[in-house]
């Protein structure tokens, strides 16, 4: 089975071909090496995919409609993994023209080439913020959606193009919710990243929306899992999974825990326009569906990401 992974020098395509590789899957990668932030840190991620023989890496941005109909065709590949997006919410009101450039012009790209090449399975990523501002936790899929910016309706259209094509070409699609996720290799513009930074090199850390966002951290390990069993199971029409811990937590008590032992100089600010106060996911739907997990324990995770943060020194990239 030739799997293609989008964004694979990113923070979720390079720990999902990781754990493919472990279990001997032929792993097609591209990414563009955008520089929305560290080149660095991508290249060393893929640098480390390169030492697998089963691992293929083309630098290719998916809005090279040529360079990827060209692609396809020599690779014949069985199942796309499309992780290759503009993320963040915050950066959405500055540079809005690239969400729609990258993850739906992009997007669209890669469904024509599911079309034409009979693709088996198409799995992309959603995100939680498709859900908005929304106090059902936790947020079951089938809640309405309520976008609150740019890259939320992104993710969203990402969806809605999925359902319609879904039922026209006959593309099988699965769209994968993330919710915050954390871990090694994770990336740098997060909050997780950004307070072991600010520790590291004695700078303020700025706390958003004055330490009241509660976010449902996800450890990369487990969503890396949920994904795998998502890739070898068998769906009738395109579903929608919550990839979630369902374990709210406060940003403030995660800075306060991490301080008493790692002093970090941190600072209040207001909301962000962009943010959302609160994400719960559900993931009864994936244990309804079979593919449930047993989530990593927070702290333990959170730590454990500390301590390979300092060792591979990744605040000097
Ligand atoms: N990390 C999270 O907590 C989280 C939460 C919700 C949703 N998501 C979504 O999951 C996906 C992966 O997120 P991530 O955290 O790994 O982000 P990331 O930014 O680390 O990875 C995305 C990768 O896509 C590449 N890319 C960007 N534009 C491209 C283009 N035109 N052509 C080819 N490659 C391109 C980037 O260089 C990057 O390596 C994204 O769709 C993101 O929106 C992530």
């Amino acid at each position: 089975m030739k799997i293609l992974i989008t964004g694979v020098a990113g923070f979720i395509g390079f720990s999902l071909a990781i754990q493919l590789l472990k279990k001997k899957h032929k792993i097609y990668g591209i990414d563009n090496f955008d520089k929305y932030y560290s080149v660095s840190l991508k290249k060393r991620r893929v640098n480390l995919l390169n030492k697998n023989k089963k691992f293929n890496f083309s630098k290719l941005d998916i809005n090279n409609k040529k360079k990827l109909n060209n692609f396809f065709k020599k690779k014949k590949i069985d199942i796309i993994i499309n992780l290759a997006a503009q993320a963040g919410v915050r950066y959405s009101l500055i540079n809005p023209t690239k969400y729609i450039d990258v993850n739906i012009l992009g997007f669209l790209n890669l469904v024509e080439e599911a079309k034409i090449n009979k693709i088996k399975k198409f799995i992309y990523a959603s995100s939680s913020s498709v859900y908005g501002e929304n106090k059902n936790f936790p947020l079951k899929e089938n809640e309405k959606l309520n976008p609150k910016n740019i890259y939320a309706v992104s993710k969203k259209l990402n969806e809605e193009i999925a359902e319609m094509h879904q039922k026209i070409d006959k593309i099988n699609f699965v769209g994968l919710r993330f919710f915050t996720i954390f871990g090694e290799w994770g990336r740098p513009d997060m909050f997780m990243m950004k307070l072991f930074k600010a520790h590291m090199t004695k700078k303020i850390f700025y706390i958003n929306n004055f330490g009241n966002h509660e976010r449902d951290f996800t450890y990369i390990g487990d969503a890396v899992k949920a994904v795998e069993k998502i890739i070898k199971k068998r769906f009738n029409k395109h579903e929608v999974f919550n990839i979630c811990s369902n374990n709210p937590i406060n940003i403030y008590d995660v800075v306060r825990n991490f301080n008493k032992a790692h002093k970090v100089k941190f600072k209040l600010i207001e909301m962000h326009k962009a943010d959302i106060m609160k994400t719960h996911g559900s993931n009864k739907k994936l244990t309804n569906y079979g593919l449930g997990l047993n989530y990593s324990e927070f702290y333990k995770k959170f730590y454990q990401t500390f301590e390979w943060y300092k060792k591979n020194k990744i605040y000097k990239l």
